[in-house]
């Protein structure tokens, strides 16, 4: 995708600062629109920088003017723990957000609008096992998402699907499952279990313990950022209407993912259970066939990819020392000094 006019909702977020970096660097006019901006990426990443809560229908408006495409991305979310306890607030502002974009989209004559919907919408009865099936799309219905938040989600996919048959509104809808890599929330209580993981073991001592959330053998699947960007814009530029995984079948125990991290790490680290912490279903896989006969399918290994997010949070996490030391030793000479 090059040469063209793009909003990208949620800029200031984690997959949504990517997609915009790397749609800027591909030559196209990046508009970037968040209600904050948290994010850790330093250079500059878009061509115009909007900062609006797209809760409300006037400001969705401004965000989509003059855009050939779209990519909202923008939503109130955050890991296992923040959805497992938050529902009201994402069902409202999630809802409002994606209901005025559709709109405001058809209003301005946007050319395609892409949705990031979430593998949060399959229903808990086909992933009670660790050993699960990867789930397929069909696999939808009939519909019991775990969460609020997977059913604001699944609303959503069906709100776009009844735009687009009875206004015409041309709509991409893929189901991200567990995207992770740098530059990711990887503290606060909004992070997901592999930048959760990285944290805690870059933050324990040489022979440290770290907290699972549970037995470790839930299992799941973890794609990296540069794969779900190149499925985000091979499906946006497909012919393809239906929501697609974007995900990775590679299947792990959070067990398994916390021993690569304490491998990578090379310390000798002790792991410890928290049975009452939230832990989601117990098994959640991607089935990539549609994903694969369009042309895509991810080629990050999970090795390589937790790799990169480790050295980044530990980098982070050593910057936050390196500050918190120097205002310690600034703030000490001011005490010391006594008339
Ligand atoms: N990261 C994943 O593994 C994953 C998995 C499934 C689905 N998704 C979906 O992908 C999208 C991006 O996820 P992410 O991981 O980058 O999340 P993120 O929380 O890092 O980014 C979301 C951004 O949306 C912004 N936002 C929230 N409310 C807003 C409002 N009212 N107006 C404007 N902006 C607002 C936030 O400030 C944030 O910067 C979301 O829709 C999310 O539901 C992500």
């Amino acid at each position: 995708m090059t040469g063209k006019k793009i909003l990208v909702t949620g800029a200031g977020g984690f997959i949504g600062s990517h997609l915009a970096k790397k749609l800027f660097n591909e030559d196209n006019f990046v508009r970037a629109v968040d209600i904050k901006w948290d994010n850790y990426i330093d250079e500059k990443y878009f061509s115009e920088e909007l900062t609006l809560d797209l809760r409300k229908y006037e400001n969705c408006v401004l965000a989509v003017k003059d855009m050939d495409y779209v990519f909202n991305l923008a939503a109130n979310m955050g890991g296992i723990a923040f959805i497992t306890e938050v529902g009201a607030d994402i069902m409202h502002d999630n809802t409002l957000i994606n209901f005025y974009m559709a709109k405001a989209c058809l209003a301005e004559k946007v050319r395609r609008l892409f949705f990031s919907s979430s593998a949060c919408i399959y229903p808990t009865y086909k992933q009670t096992a660790a050993e699960v099936k990867p789930l397929k799309e069909t696999d939808a219905y009939p519909a019991n998402p775990d969460d609020f938040y997977g059913w604001e989600k699944l609303y959503a996919e069906k709100m776009l699907e009844a735009f687009s048959r009875d206004y015409g509104l041309d709509a991409r809808i893929a189901r991200f499952h567990n995207i992770y890599g740098p530059e990711g929330t990887y503290k606060g209580g909004r992070e997901k279990s592999p930048a959760a993981l990285c944290r805690k073991v870059s933050s324990a001592t040489e022979d440290g313990e770290i907290e699972i959330w549970g037995d470790g053998e839930q299992t799941r699947s973890y794609c990296y950022i540069d794969d779900c960007l190149k499925g985000i814009i091979m499906l946006m530029e497909s012919d393809y209407t239906e929501p697609l995984n974007i995900g990775s079948d590679r299947l792990v125990t959070i067990n398994e993912l916390a021993d690569i991290i304490i491998k990578i790490s090379g310390k000798n680290i002790a792991k410890k259970y928290n049975l009452n912490a939230p832990q989601g279903v117990r098994g959640r896989n991607a089935d990539l066939t549609i994903a694969e006969s369009l042309g895509w399918l991810p080629e990050v290994s999970l090795e390589e990819g937790i790799r990169n997010v480790y050295l980044w949070i530990t980098s982070e996490l050593e910057k936050v020392k390196q500050k918190k030391s120097n205002f310690d030793t600034s703030t000490a000479g001011n005490i010391c000094v006594k008339p």
